[in-house]
């Protein structure tokens, strides 16, 4: 997958992992953050005790405020009560302002006010919501926790984007990203995987706007500036998500649409309309589709992520809007989730492999099935250079698939990108081993087992062990499952993918740059984006701006329209210091916020040698326009925070 591959050619810890900053930090607030010695079923990255009292249900009603940037109302917890002992509530908050508290029983009139107060500001956590049960309060099993709170302007999750960065220019939107940590900065609540919560709420918004949410939209809802959402199954609290602007619906297919701006709405259909297909063909493969809707999200370029799996609606960035559908395996990979992620969702997030290198298996199932082995192998190959790339700097401890360790201390979620290619390559060596006609019903009996269940790595295992390993004796050992899991690097024994065409990009890129051989030489007209990407990819250190500046009028990389190709080059740009592609390359980063399309060309411009200074005005420049989590990324990546 393109982007996937990319993200890991150049350290995926910019784009997916350690969105806020590796935390050293003496003080830990006033909760403990978990038990010693370390304990994978713990979540770490919480301060709610889930194993003394979960939430089952989550109701909320908030005013969205475009003016003052925050949402603001009420977020009610049905919770139940699992030890008798338990005395106070403790939530996840982050940046809240909280306004009152109250605790009651299911049923009953009477509301009791409950004193609370907001621990220690830790770095990366936030700051724990103590709620004390008021005297003669007593609940036998569920009761129901109401805070009243605001949102604060500079939330995490929430990006408030003003008119001028809207493809409309006439309205604002605003819209959230909770992965990993962030839902606690626009609700109050238990915000970890392992707590599994059903929600409903109420949205109010500016008359002309409409809201949407990871939840079940109608898409013929009036336009009145007051709606309603449901989410009967499940979910954890990392696929809360909510967005509002002006926003249109299009049908793609019968359970498939998409939602984004008037101006997008054309564009969007056209290079999503493979989206139905896509839906009808994962369920073939890996089970049904247990959500009702499939709808996509089309958000303005400044999103930080290429797409975000938020249940019945895939957040996506419309920066993979090419004109030629070749960026689609992103939707593969968001619809995938609904499976592996969204159905079976990693318990915490050391196993965050379990929710992305398995959907990285599934997105290259669907790319296979629905657009050829040779796309699919492809990108593949992008994957797997990607991944050798990071093996290089990412240290020996993060390079299995479940670390025997992962704390706050190392960041939001460290090295978390090499999980996506060494999962997918774990479950394809398999599926090579044991033949798909054993591996498929494998896969989807895993789904079935564990449906709306968060999971340990050691969950999988035993499952792994009992359903596929045991059960067809003599193939591949638990043994060898476990050098994945948790050991290093990649066993010796895979074969890494292959594709002809990739290699071809690979030779000529040589041939170019050391011969200064004539690219008419090679039939690059015919050449797949993914192939484009590989021959700057695959250029030496030592190219020359002369160099670069005959491929750059070849190819027309600076005037691209594909991003994948204009974040490949514009690095490789920076890298060389091909000045006459700067005003291009400036261009480029106003345009994104998606942390994958800038952070690497911001961290070449820093690297080489020269233009540490211009990197950092560059930044002041842009940092307006950026999402928190990218702000937090791009200082970073060039050492200003
Ligand atoms: N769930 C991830 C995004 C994410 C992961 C956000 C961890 C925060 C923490 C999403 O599904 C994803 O992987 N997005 C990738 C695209 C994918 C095709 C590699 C992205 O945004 O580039
Ligand atoms: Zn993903």
């Amino acid at each position: 997958m393109l982007m996937k591959s990319m993200t890991l050619t150049n350290g995926a810890a910019f784009l997916l992992g350690a969105a806020l900053a590796p935390a050293t930090f003496a003080q830990v607030g006033t909760m403990p953050t978990g038990p010693e010695p370390y304990e994978p079923h713990h979540d770490y990255y919480s301060f709610a005790e889930t194993g003394r009292v979960v939430t089952k249900h989550l109701a909320l009603d908030l005013s969205v405020d475009f003016e003052r940037r925050r949402l603001e109302g009420s977020a009610t917890l049905h919770m139940r009560r699992l030890d008798p002992a338990l005395t106070r509530v403790v939530l996840d908050t982050r940046d809240l302002s909280i306004l009152d508290a109250h605790v009651s029983l299911p049923g009953a009139g009477q509301q009791w006010r409950a004193t609370f107060h907001l621990g220690n500001r830790h770095p990366l956590l936030g700051r724990p919501l103590v709620v004390e049960f008021p005297a003669g309060f007593d609940p036998e099993g569920d009761f129901e926790l109401t805070v009243s709170y605001a949102s604060s302007p500079d939330a995490s999750a929430l990006q408030w984007l003003p008119p001028s960065l809207t493809a409309g220019g006439e309205h604002p939107l605003m819209f959230s990203q909770s992965q990993a940590i962030h839902a606690r900065s626009w609700v109050p609540l238990q915000d970890s995987p392992a707590a599994r919560i059903t929600y409903e709420a109420t949205l109010r918004t500016p008359d002309d706007m409409r809201a949407v949410m990871s939840a079940d939209n109608d898409p013929d809802t009036p336009r009145d500036g007051e709606y309603h959402f449901e989410m009967p199954q499940p979910i954890p609290s990392y696929l809360l998500a909510i967005a509002a602007g002006d926003l249109h619906f299009e049908a793609l297919g019968e359970d498939t649409g998409v939602y984004t701006e008037p101006a997008l709405l054309e564009a969007s259909a056209w290079e999503f309309a493979g989206t139905q297909d896509m839906l009808d063909m994962a369920e073939k493969r890996f089970g049904p589709y247990d959500w009702g809707r499939y709808d996509l999200l089309i958000l303005p370029p400044a999103f930080p992520y290429g797409g975000m799996e938020n249940p019945r609606l895939s957040f996506i960035t419309s920066s993979v809007l090419a004109g030629d559908r070749s960026l689609v395996s992103l939707i593969a990979h968001e619809l995938a989730h609904s499976w592996s992620g969204n159905l079976v969702t990693n318990r915490t997030w050391r196993d965050i492999w379990l929710n992305e290198g398995t959907t990285s298996y599934l997105e290259a199932r669907l790319m296979e099935a629905l657009y050829g082995q040779d796309r699919a192998d492809e990108e593949r190959v992008l994957s797997w250079l990607g991944l050798k790339a990071d093996l290089e700097r990412v240290p020996t401890h993060f390079q299995a698939l479940a670390p025997a360790k992962v704390l706050p201390e190392d960041g939001e979620s460290p090295q978390q990108g090499m999980q996506y290619p060494k999962g997918q390559f774990f479950l394809e060596h398999m599926e090579r081993q044991f033949g798909r006609n054993r591996f498929d019903p494998f896969m989807q009996g895993y789904f079935k087992a564990f449906s709306w269940q968060s999971i340990t790595t050691e969950d999988f295992l035993e499952y792994l062990d009992e359903n596929l390993l045991s059960a067809y004796p003599g193939i591949f050992s638990r043994a060898q499952a476990e050098a994945w899991l948790y050991g290093p690097g990649i066993p010796d024994d895979f074969e890494p993918p292959v594709s002809k065409t990739l290699e071809a990009a690979t030779r000529a890129a040589r041939g170019f740059a050391s011969d200064n051989a004539d690219l008419a030489e090679w039939d690059t007209g015919s050449w797949s984006p993914q192939a484009r990407v590989q021959f700057i990819e695959a250029l030496p250190a030592d190219i020359t701006a002369g160099q670069l500046a005959t491929a750059d009028a070849h190819f027309g990389f600076s005037d691209s329209g594909n991003v994948a190709i204009t974040r490949a080059w514009f690095t490789r740009v920076a890298q060389s210091r091909f000045e006459a592609a700067y005003p291009a390359l400036k261009a480029h980063l106003a345009r994104y916020g998606r942390m994958y399309l800038v952070v690497p060309v911001y961290r070449a411009l820093a690297e080489n040698g020269v233009d540490a200074a211009l990197a950092r005005d560059l930044f002041a420049q842009n940092r307006g326009s950026y999402h928190p989590i990218t702000r937090g990324a791009v200082a970073r990546a060039i050492g200003t925070q």
